[in-house]
């Protein structure tokens, strides 16, 4: 029986992160604040300064991540005086200036996003989540994130005509192509770039709780079991509960203590959330420490 071990510190993580190893994480998986938004809940950052405020945490992101470890920085833009901030292009720009290798950008797609009207644009429904690099080579377990195939492929497959029989190669001669008929006889398949997860209610204790279907996405798709997973601004601890379910090791760290706290509750209840067989959670390996 393997326990995983779950640390839950309270401080900022620019000075609690000094504790670990140089490449002691597989993945950080984290949304840091919101720019300029809720102001009552916890310290926001005006969208002016919002890359800045992001690179004071650089240094300690990039050193405590392994060479063939994935950053994955979820973060909402803005619209400010009409129009949309770039203040998350110019994080990332940022970032990559630092060395990172901005491999992709995935989307967070909320099916069920608040509805509403404006008259200069539609209802925002996604969020970016970046994935970023030390090295381009790197761990990646696709296999882990397969999805069933879907009712509309028995169909589109079975009356496959033109193109559609044969390999469509790329027109650059890159060696790349595709071919529909690889699907035939598939149930499960590699996902897309999308990731669709429902937003979760407000009964997290913390105002910008993720689903955890999010980080677990990532989880699965960037580590194996026993890895060791970081969410350096973990709010109500999403991401602790999606990496205890799939048996990873996880630290997770926030200035306030109100949230450490829900975090404490959440861990204590995931323990039945169980997901893989051989995973036995107990909450004595649940280890709260204050860092300041
Ligand atoms: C968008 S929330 C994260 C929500 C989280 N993903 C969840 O599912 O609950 C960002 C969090 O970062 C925390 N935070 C802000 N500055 C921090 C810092 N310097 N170090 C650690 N946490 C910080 C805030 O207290 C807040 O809870």
């Amino acid at each position: 029986m393997t326990n995983y071990k779950a640390e839950i510190l309270l401080g900022d993580s620019r000075e609690v992160l000094k504790r670990f190893p140089d490449g002691y994480f597989n993945l950080i998986v984290t949304s840091p604040p919101y720019a300029d938004a809720r102001k009552k809940h916890y310290d926001s950052i005006r969208p002016d300064n919002f890359s800045e405020f992001m690179l004071s945490f650089h240094d300690e992101l990039w050193r405590v991540l392994a060479d063939d470890g994935s950053f994955v920085l979820n973060i909402k833009d803005k619209v400010v005086n009409g129009v949309r901030h770039r203040y998350v292009w110019h994080t990332i720009e940022t970032f990559s200036k630092k060395g990172w290798n901005c491999i992709d950008d995935y989307l967070w797609i909320k099916p069920n996003a608040m509805p509403g009207y404006w008259n200069t644009r539609l209802r925002d429904e996604w969020e970016y989540c970046f994935h970023m690099t030390k090295e381009k080579k790197f761990a990646m377990y696709q296999d882990a994130v397969r999805k069933p195939l879907g009712n509309w492929a028995e169909k589109r497959l079975a009356n496959l005509t033109g193109k559609s029989t044969k390999r469509h190669n790329s027109e650059n001669n890159s060696g790349f192509g595709r071919d529909l008929r690889n699907w035939k006889n598939k149930k499960m398949v590699l996902p897309g770039n999308t990731i669709s997860v429902a937003l979760v209610g407000k009964n997290m204790g913390h105002p910008a709780a993720f689903p955890v279907g999010l980080p677990e996405f990532f989880i699965r798709l960037f580590t194996k079991i026993g890895d060791n997973v970081l969410d350096p601004f973990a709010g109500s601890g999403s991401t602790g509960v999606a990496a205890k379910m799939l048996g990873r090791n996880v630290v997770l760290i926030d200035t306030k203590r109100e949230y450490v706290k829900v975090m404490v509750e959440r861990l204590r209840r995931a323990r039945y959330l169980k997901k893989v067989s051989d995973l036995q959670v107990s909450i004595t390996d649940l280890l709260i420490c204050e860092a300041v």
